[in-house]
């Protein structure tokens, strides 16, 4: 949600025409769930992308972002196991590559569904 958010902001702070937002998933050799979010905004300048997951870093106007929603997304994946990173070119656009393990470690604990 943080990361769908983000994008709709960076969407809607930049005057294209055609504004999309993609997500596509995929399983990378039967161990790695990939989830890539990507959007055509504003991009994220070289000089801030070390930034963006550092609590309380963000670039809104005051009263609009907090600053959280990329770190809490960096704790929650590396909770899971997880990895995330960000690809993004300057008034082109941005990419997130979220990768989840599917299994963590041997002999896991299964999941019941009752
Ligand atoms: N898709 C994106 N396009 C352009 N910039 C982005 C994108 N996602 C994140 N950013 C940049 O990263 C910064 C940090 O994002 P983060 O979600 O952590 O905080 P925020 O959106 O500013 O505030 P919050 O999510 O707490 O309301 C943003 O302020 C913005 O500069
Ligand atoms: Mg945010």
């Amino acid at each position: 949600m943080n990361i769908i958010s983000n994008a709709i902001d960076a969407l809607l702070a930049c005057d294209k025409k055609k504004k999309q937002i993609i997500i596509q998933t995929s399983i990378s050799n039967n161990e790695t769930i990939e989830i890539k979010i990507s959007d055509n905004g504003s991009g994220i300048p070289d000089e801030v992308k070390h930034k963006i997951f550092n609590p309380f870093f963000t670039t809104k106007p005051v009263g609009q972002g907090t600053g959280l929603g990329l770190s809490i997304c960096y704790q929650i994946m590396e909770k899971h196991h997880g990895k995330i990173s960000v690809s993004s070119q300057p008034r082109a656009g941005t990419e997130f590559l979220l990768s989840l393990p599917l299994k963590i470690g041997v002999g896991a604990a299964p999941v019941i569904l009752k």
